[in-house]
């Protein structure tokens, strides 16, 4: 009690002005801020730093005591418990009834989530194409501030979520994805995850959720063609994909089958034939055609062995193809050249829907066509070995057209102003293959971009490739054009017409102030040399009255005041204004015998902040000077006139006295 009773008096001494007690608050609480799950106790220890307190104890959230201080401690515990959201602990600290002081403790409870949920906010099936929300809840956590949402797809995390609602109690929310479904999201696992900031991390995930696409069956290859001995079997198949999955139909040269799976076996072919296979869902229907060519046995060899289809090429077939690979003009001659270094040949030949040789005794066989008008020509070249072996190969060839025109147009119309955007296209007119034409748009001479196409049509086509440019005032009458050039063959591009572009723009002025010096009487030539697009109109004022001119230039004839011009250059976009002072200056010499020098009629174009020609000053500073000399010289004449008769009055004077007159003269010369 006695040593209280001394901290008290101390106290008094030290700091008998309130205000300075809770200044330098004595308390301190530790830990400083309570950070725990809810549920959860935490001890908390007030501590006065240097004084021992007439009273000391921490309150809850309704104010009251709940623990105190004891005696001789200089600090004070209290065991919280954080099942209540809305607790507070307060240390409150006493001297006397005037010096009082406080501080809160600073706490956060935090709750993680009790479930997390993806669930589909679209229903029914999802059609490729569509966008598709997904939705995730999460239940009863707090702070929600402090709560982090991660999407995942498949095992990538593909959106982050936050949440902004200050809300210190348990709450439930939730966080949509928009994912836009293509055929590769199908089968995709989404789900969430749930994650504060505070407190070790304990993630909690949500179930998975799975996406099934609907599509329409889709197809590798749309054709396919079967060389095919004669009596052979042969497996159809048809591998479309779609959801749900397609059923199937088949025809054989339009006849519709009774099959319905997407193979079949057609049993000892011995006529070409075309059969086609629809697969079909809800969703729509997709045709595959497959043309089965048969290879008549030539040879009498019975059986020929069950599976020489010919789709499935032999390993060794020692054919060569003279040249492999060729790329032909369309109309142009083509032929290749097929050897065989086997030595056990039956026979060989072409198989081609043109120029075809038949079967031959012979270790080589060209194929020819003098004129090759077809697109897609797939010539094969058989070899039959004697053991009944058949070989076969056949050379890539690419037919080709060069561009029949190249055409550049503008897909904008009507004028373009500054600062748009300007597009242009470029026709390409009946040109194949075209997944080997370049196209090369040039903007004067430099280009500026290089378009290719994918389109793996064989036949001739027309395309077109557009180019956007910014228009800026320099590309007015810059040129354009494209050129288009195939892969392959001597370099042959066609280049279009070339494309100027005209850019409107309001008129502008290099300066739009001018001040002019200009002697009374001159003429004076005023120009305004604005440029826009189209050619501004002028129109001119004097000192605000309009004039008649409309003309980027005039003559002021004889100028006698001084005055302000304006010239004004408008057209549709747009006016600017310049202005031109004329200064007039007067002729103070009058017009004699000296003539004026210098400007007759030619204005003075000093620049803004010129002066005037000093010529032009009325009296010329070397009169004045010239004047006032002559004047002094006169007086001095006077002057020693007088002074040379008086010495000759007093003829007596010494040499020396005589001078002292002679001193003084020449003081009032000086
Ligand atoms: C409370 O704090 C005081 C001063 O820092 C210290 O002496 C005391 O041991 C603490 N009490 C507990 C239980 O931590
Ligand atoms: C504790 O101090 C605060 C001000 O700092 C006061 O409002 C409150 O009433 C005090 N509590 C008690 C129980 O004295
Ligand atoms: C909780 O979130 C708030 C707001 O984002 C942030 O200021 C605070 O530091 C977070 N708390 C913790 C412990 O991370
Ligand atoms: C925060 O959430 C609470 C409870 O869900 C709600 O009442 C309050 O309006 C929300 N505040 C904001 C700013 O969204
Ligand atoms: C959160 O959702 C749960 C279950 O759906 C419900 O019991 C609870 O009342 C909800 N809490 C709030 C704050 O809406
Ligand atoms: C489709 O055709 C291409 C070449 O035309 C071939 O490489 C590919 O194997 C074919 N795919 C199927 C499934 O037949
Ligand atoms: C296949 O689709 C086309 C349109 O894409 C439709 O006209 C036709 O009737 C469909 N055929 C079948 C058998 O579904
Ligand atoms: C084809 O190749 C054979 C063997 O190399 C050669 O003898 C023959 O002259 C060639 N025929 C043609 C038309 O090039
Ligand atoms: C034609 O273009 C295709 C696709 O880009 C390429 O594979 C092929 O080699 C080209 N043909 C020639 C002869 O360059
Ligand atoms: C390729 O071009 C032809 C003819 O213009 C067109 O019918 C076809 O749909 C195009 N194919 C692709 C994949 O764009
Ligand atoms: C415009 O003014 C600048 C200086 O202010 C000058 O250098 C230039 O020659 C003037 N241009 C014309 C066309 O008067
Ligand atoms: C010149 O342009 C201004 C706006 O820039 C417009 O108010 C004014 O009417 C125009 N004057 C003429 C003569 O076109």
């Amino acid at each position: 009690m006695s040593l209280r009773m001394l901290g008290l008096l101390i106290l008094v001494f030290l700091l008998h002005d309130v205000v300075s007690f809770c200044t330098d608050n004595p308390l301190v609480l530790d830990p400083p801020k309570v950070i725990r799950q809810y549920g959860e106790e935490a001890i908390v220890n007030c501590t006065s730093t240097d004084i021992i307190p007439a009273e000391m104890y921490w309150t809850n959230e309704m104010n009251e005591k709940v623990a105190e201080v004891e005696e001789y401690l200089h600090y004070v515990l209290w065991k919280v418990s954080l099942s209540d959201w809305n607790v507070k602990a307060r240390c409150n600290i006493s001297l006397n009834e005037h010096d009082k002081c406080s501080k809160d403790l600073e706490i956060t409870i935090y709750k993680n989530p009790d479930t997390v949920t993806v669930s589909a906010v679209t229903h029914g099936p999802v059609m490729e194409g569509e966008t598709y929300k997904l939705r995730c809840d999460i239940i009863n956590v707090a702070p929600v501030q402090n709560l982090t949402v991660r999407w995942y797809k498949d095992h990538q995390i593909i959106k982050t979520d936050f949440f902004t609602n200050k809300t210190k109690t348990p709450v439930n929310e939730s966080s949509t994805l928009t994912v836009n479904i293509s055929k590769r999201e199908n089968g995709v696992q989404f789900k969430c995850e749930a994650l504060m900031d505070i407190g070790p991390p304990t993630p909690v995930t949500s179930n998975t959720h799975s996406v099934s696409v609907h599509y329409a069956p889709e197809l590798n290859n749309q054709t396919a063609d079967l060389y095919v001995r004669e009596g052979n079997d042969v497996p159809l198949t048809c591998e479309a994909e779609g959801e749900p999955s397609p059923s199937f139909y088949w025809t054989c040269d339009g006849m519709t089958m009774s099959e319905s799976t997407n193979s079949l076996i057609i049993p000892q072919v011995n006529t070409s034939a075309t059969y086609t296979c629809t697969a079909t869902n809800y969703l729509g229907n997709i045709t595959k055609q497959i043309h089965i060519h048969v290879i008549r046995n030539t040879m009498t060899s019975p059986a020929t062995t069950m599976t020489s289809l010919v789709a499935s090429k032999p390993k060794s077939c020692l054919i060569t193809l003279m040249p492999p690979k060729l790329v032909v003009r369309f109309g142009d001659q083509v032929s290749v050249n097929c050897t065989t270094s086997a030595t056990n040949i039956s026979e060989m030949g072409w198989e081609a829907s043109v120029g075809a040789t038949g079967m031959k005794n012979s270790s080589w066989v060209t194929w020819m066509v003098e004129k090759l008008i077809y697109w897609t020509v797939q010539p094969m070249c058989f070899v039959n070995l004697e053991n009944g072996v058949q070989c076969f190969e056949s050379p890539a060839i690419t037919v080709y057209k060069n561009p029949d025109t190249v055409t550049v147009s503008a897909v904008t119309h009507g004028p373009v102003m500054e600062g748009e955007t300007y597009k242009l296209r470029c026709d390409i007119i009946n040109v194949a293959p075209v997944q080997n034409l370049t196209v090369r748009w040039y903007k004067d001479h430099q280009i500026i971009k290089t378009d290719f196409f994918t389109n793996k049509t064989k036949t001739p086509v027309n395309e077109s490739s557009t180019l956007t440019v910014n228009i800026s005032r320099r590309e007015n009458g810059v040129q354009f054009k494209c050129e288009a050039l195939m892969d392959f063959g001597p370099p042959t591009p066609v280049t279009s017409n070339t494309h100027s572009v005209s850019v409107h723009y309001a008129p502008e002025l290099n300066n739009q102030t001018a001040d002019l010096y200009v002697r009374e009487g001159n003429d004076v030539p005023l120009t305004c040399e604005a440029e826009g697009k189209p050619s501004p109109s002028f129109y001119w004022t004097c000192d605000g009255m309009t004039m008649s001119e409309s003309t980027n230039s005039l003559i002021i004839p004889q100028v006698n005041t001084s005055a302000t011009y304006t010239c004004t250059a408008t057209n549709y976009l747009g006016n600017i204004t310049k202005q031109i002072h004329i200064h007039m200056i007067k002729n103070l010499v009058p017009k004699g015998p000296e003539p004026v020098p210098t400007t007759t009629s030619a204005p003075y174009t000093a620049d803004a902040h010129g002066e005037p020609n000093k010529t032009v000053s009325a009296v010329p500073w070397w009169l004045i000077l010239l004047s006032i000399i002559c004047i002094l010289l006169a007086i001095l004449v006077v002057i020693v006139t007088i002074a040379y008769k008086n010495s000759k009055k007093r003829g007596q004077y010494s040499f020396i006295n005589n001078n002292i007159p002679l001193s003084k003269f020449e003081d009032a010369k000086a």
